[in-house]
């Protein structure tokens, strides 16, 4: 956890550059170049070069490292050395096994849940640790042309000198096949269907052809594919299944327990909150815990003891959202409050999380708040802070 520096003590500063209310890299030209979210490859560049150094077992070709040292990047894990390796994705062992066993296969990797069950985050992840790159992406919409899959054209060189290699534009998914990498496609299920068969001359036969040029680009070694798709969005069922039979499918499950559910919301947060330069606040645990049991509670549908049944709002109450609420009451308590993380900083923002229908969500919530947060023990200036925001 981050040194806390309480802001009250902190004299009055007039040097731009000295810290202030515990920023730590905000002074004219520190830092203000580097990228607000790096790559994974780049933000734990060190985590994987360690990993390479380390890692004697076998690996497929043209990936970084092997499945056992993809995995740990993973999961985390202490090397031989001592270095430590943090875990990324928090759940089942077997489930990142598969994965990374899915895509040393012929077969590709579509990896299915709820939103917020770090999908994308997975991906990324997976991609940076086998190919040592995740850019090569395609963000599925319900706009996504064929081009974003196969290639396009650079329209000026095309008409001042005809079809040639040189006036094809690649698509991530090209690249990934002529350079042996891992190529990303988000939201597989929201692309059109007739746009998402592309993959499938690309997946069974891992070859792209390019008629105008009476060529073809074929898959090298090391070329593999993960999409993701939520399944509340639209049914995974809006695949065709020619194109499902050539995926493994992974479900990213909602974290089992509470405590599981609170250790990624503290790392992730302590991580954005890092990233984002906020001021130091103390370790908010409890709060965090707080926020974590209403997200659990109203997604269940029951208190945590089991005893009182409770309505679900509409909105899904992922993890990523129980993040991002604390991330934002963290930023508030930095620069608002007295520097420690309060239910205060938090209660606009789970209101915000769970009241998405203003009519039918501010029952439920309201309901919630009398008959379950108003008698909890201990609970008091959580119940008075969230009635303040709930008008
Ligand atoms: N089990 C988990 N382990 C680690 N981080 C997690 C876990 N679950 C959620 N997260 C965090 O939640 C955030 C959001 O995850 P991500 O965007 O990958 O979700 P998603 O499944 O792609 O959601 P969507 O369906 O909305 O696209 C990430 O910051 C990720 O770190
Ligand atoms: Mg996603």
């Amino acid at each position: 956890m981050r040194v806390s520096v309480d802001p009250m003590s902190v004299e009055p500063n007039t040097s731009e550059s000295a810290p202030v209310n515990g920023y730590t890299g905000a002074g004219p030209g520190e830092g203000l170049s580097a990228p607000l979210r790096p790559h994974a490859e780049d933000a734990f560049a060190a985590e994987l070069a360690a990993l390479d150094v380390q890692d004697d077992r076998p690996r497929p070709a043209r990936w970084k490292l092997s499945p056992w040292a993809v995995a740990t990047y993973l999961l985390g894990g202490t090397l031989p050395d001592g270095t430590v390796i943090t875990p990324k994705y928090v759940g089942p062992r077997r489930i990142v096994e598969v994965a990374v066993t899915t895509l040393a296969t012929d077969r590709a990797l579509l990896l299915l849940g709820v939103p917020g069950t770090a999908k994308t985050w997975v991906s990324e992840h997976l991609a940076a640790a086998i190919s040592g790159d995740s850019t090569l992406l395609v963000q599925g919409t319900a706009g996504t042309p064929e081009e974003a899959i196969r290639y396009g054209w650079n329209y000026a060189r095309l008409l001042a000198h005809g079809p040639s290699r040189d006036a094809l534009v690649p698509s991530p998914v090209m690249r990934a096949m002529a350079e042996g990498r891992v190529a990303r496609v988000e939201e597989l299920t929201r692309i059109p269907a007739d746009v998402q068969d592309t993959l499938i001359t690309i997946l069974s036969e891992k070859t792209l052809p390019i008629p105008e040029l009476g060529q073809e680009v074929q898959a090298v070694r090391g070329f593999n594919l993960i999409a993701t798709a939520n399944d509340r969005d639209r049914g995974v069922n809006d695949l065709s299944s020619a194109l499902r039979r050539r995926f493994n499918t992974v479900v990213l499950p909602l974290p089992q327990s509470a405590d599981a559910e609170v250790d990624i919301v503290s790392r992730r947060v302590d991580q954005i909150g890092r990233s984002l330069d906020l001021p130091a606040v103390p370790d908010g645990i409890d709060e965090i815990r707080r926020v974590v049991t209403v997200f659990r509670e109203l997604r269940d549908g029951v208190t945590t003891d089991g005893r009182t049944k409770l309505k679900s709002p509409s909105g899904t109450l992922s993890t990523a959202e129980a993040i991002s609420v604390v991330t934002g009451g963290l930023a508030l308590a930095a620069h608002f409050g007295d520097g420690v993380l309060r239910a205060s900083d938090v209660a606009a923002g789970i209101l915000g999380a769970v009241v998405r229908d203003p009519a039918a969500d501010r029952v439920v919530w309201q309901e919630y708040l009398e008959a379950v947060v108003r008698e909890r023990e201990g609970w008091t200036d959580f119940y008075r802070a969230c009635r303040e925001v709930t008008v």
